[in-house]
Formats: C-alpha cells, structure tokens, sequence
C-alpha cells in the first residue's frame, strides 16, 4: 500500500535470492552443490551445530551426491575477520569451488567473506563499506539455523573487526547467497535466548526497513508481512520449542524482514547495536532488542505516519491498555524474558562518546528516517542505560 500515488512512482530496485522453504529443504544441499556445477564444497558452521543431530543428515547428503566436502568450524558468534581469513586459506588448501554454510548470522556471514576473499584475493576488511566488493564469490549455498539475521538473503555481512573492537559492515550485491534453503527442523534445537533474541532481530529489521528513508513498496509488502508474523509467532516458539508449526513462522518472519531490509537497509538501532556488539561482543538481537524501544521514541515524529502503522499492525498489548509503541515494544520483549537495559551486557556509561563515533558513521544510519545529531545519539544511548 503506498501513502500517496507518488510514492509508488520513486525509483527502487528490489533484489532476492532463489529461495526453498519448508521441511526438508536442507536435505536438498547435496543437489543443488551438484547444480552449481561443483562437486568440492567448504562446510562452514560453528562448533555447536556440529553437535545437532539434524547436522548428520546434511553431512550424509553431500555423501550421497557424490559432492566432496572440508568442514571449516572455527566460527564465533560475531565472526572475526582472522576466522574469515582462516577459512579463506582452508578453502584454497582444500581446492573448494564451492561453499555451504549451515547455521546462523554468524557462520553465514564468515561463509559470505570466505567467498569474497577468495574471489578478491584481499583481506576481509578492506570491502568494508557499500558496494565495494569488485569480484562475486563462488557458489554460496545456505542453510539457516535461527530465525532471525537473515544473513541467506541479505546483501550484508557483518565482520569483527577484533584488533579495534569493531563492527564492520559489508554491504553488497556479491554478498547474496546464490540459494537459501530454509527448513524449520533446525529451530527447534535453539535454547530459549538465542530463539528470542534472533527473532527481536527479525522484527528490528523489519520495523527498521519500514520507516527507512529507502523503503519502497515491494519492501513495505515484506516489513508489514514479517511484523505481524514475528509478534504472532514468537511468543508460541519461545514457549513452544518443538512446534513446527509456530518455528515455522518464526522463518516466514525472518525470511519477510530480510528481503524487506536487505533492500530498503536498516537504521539507528543496527548501526547502535554494531557499535555495542563490537566492543563487547553480545548478541546482535539482545542488542537490538535493548535499543529498539528507544530509538523508536527518537524516530517517532519523523516517521509518525509509519510507526502508526506498525501499531496497528501489532494490535492491542499484552494487558489490553492502550500503550505508545516504545511501551508496547518495551513489553512484548520483556514478555519473552528480555529484561534489562545495555549496562548488564557489559556496557558502560563511560564508552558512549566512542560508542557515538561509531554509530554515526555505520552505513545503517544513512537511512534512518531521522537526521541526528551526536548529542542526540549519545542521549538515545543514555536512555538504553
Ligand atoms: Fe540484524
């Protein structure tokens, strides 16, 4: 729905990848490794999903396809550019010509820089930036275990950069994975926190894209679609682990708010919650989701008409008052047991000068409906405390 007819008429490209979706898409690896054109493939994952029962059937897969495959596993959550550079080196030694990756944000996003460095032949962290990556990377094909980053459909990848405790954004075309294969199964060997956490992250990314100044009306279509499945559907997975149904959903939301922000790009919150995670190294969603309701209130006057719409969309709250939007928001996560502010994480008052510096220069606040000023960022922050 556009405001006003000339809304539709700006001018916006809209980019997604080739996606399958549904139980039993990650049996479907092996093949489509086969359809690439490859037959040697680096896995890329973490050392916890190795672990999953699931992940033995991916590994028999690539068997049966006859696809020969290196495991590359020394991913962290926030993946540093060594580990990306680390891989990258596995990926030569081992005369790869292909990449899966299986898990969240973090192994994807170490997968999506392997691929450019070894195209580019550079290090991870000189493609910082929009639209600096020159080569594409080799056939990179994904498979999701969380709900939330929507790092398989994105153009970004986000890299530690560990010598300066920093975040640093990678924003690119090359960046999409050539197909995403999104099967619920994984979801429901999630603990709790981090099943919460990478959906507040979905639904930072979809009310970000919404009010984003580069917002289109194919994106709005995904960000208004991935709002009202996340608040649905997360409170059910979180206290419902195995429920397939309500997992489900939770990858529906995901998959809508990253073809709506891979797009029309993110705002404050992101370029806040980079700036924290690369300091102290939390979780990207715990950090969005303890800035969210408080961006917003900043946001709020230069986008009232859209966050109005958002209200609407997640309908009336818990208790069935009337709340602003940052009281609906503050409660919906405190209700998936998200309490606290940005000091338990690790954080201190102290840091914020720097952790402003940082933020302003993060490429996702360019589309931030509202132009701020440091001060105003730093009192955001202070709110956050
Ligand atoms: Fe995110």
């Amino acid at each position: 729905m556009c405001d006003t007819v000339d809304d539709c008429r700006v001018l916006r490209k809209f980019f997604a990848p080739e996606f399958v979706f549904g139980e039993g898409a990650m049996r479907l690896a092996g093949q489509y490794v086969l359809n690439f054109g490859t037959r040697n493939v680096l896995l890329v994952t973490d050392p916890g999903i190795r672990t999953m029962p699931w992940f033995e059937e991916i590994c028999t897969g690539l068997d049966d396809a006859g696809v020969a495959w290196t495991l590359y596993s020394a991913v962290s959550p926030n993946p540093r550019s060594g580990e990306v550079m680390a891989g990258a080196g596995v990926y030569a030694d081992a005369g790869c010509r292909g990449i899966l990756a299986v898990g969240g944000g973090s192994a994807i996003d170490c997968a999506k820089g392997i691929g450019v460095v070894s195209s580019n032949q550079d290090h991870i962290l000189t493609f910082e930036g929009v639209d600096r990556v020159p080569l594409p990377g080799p056939p990179l094909i994904c498979v999701p275990t969380t709900a939330g980053s929507a790092a398989d459909v994105s153009q970004f990848a986000i890299i530690t950069d560990e010598r300066a405790r920093r975040k640093a954004a990678i924003i690119s075309k090359a960046l999409v994975p050539d197909i995403s294969l999104l099967d619920p199964l994984p979801l429901v060997t999630l603990p709790r926190e981090v099943t919460v956490a990478s959906g507040m992250d979905a639904l930072s990314h979809a009310i970000e894209a919404y009010v984003s100044n580069a917002s289109s009306a194919m994106t709005d279509l995904h960000a208004r679609t991935a709002i009202d499945l996340a608040v649905r559907s997360l409170p059910l997975a979180a206290s419902r682990p195995a429920d397939l149904d309500a997992r489900s959903m939770t990858m529906l939301a995901s998959l809508h708010a990253g073809l709506a922000f891979s797009n029309a790009s993110l705002g404050a919150v992101h370029a806040m919650a980079h700036a924290v995670g690369g300091l102290h190294g939390l979780s990207h969603g715990l950090a969005n989701a303890l800035l969210l309701e408080h961006v917003v209130t900043y946001n709020y006057p230069a986008a009232a008409e859209r966050y109005g719409d958002i209200e609407r969309i997640m309908g009336p709250c818990g208790d069935g008052d009337t709340h602003s939007l940052p009281e609906h928001l503050h409660e919906f996560r405190c209700s998936l047991d998200i309490h606290g502010t940005l000091r338990e994480t690790g954080a201190a008052p102290a840091e914020i000068p720097l952790l402003v510096r940082r933020a302003m220069a993060d490429p996702c606040m360019v589309t931030n409906p509202r132009r701020p000023t440091e001060d105003e960022i730093a009192e955001v922050y202070e709110a956050a405390f």
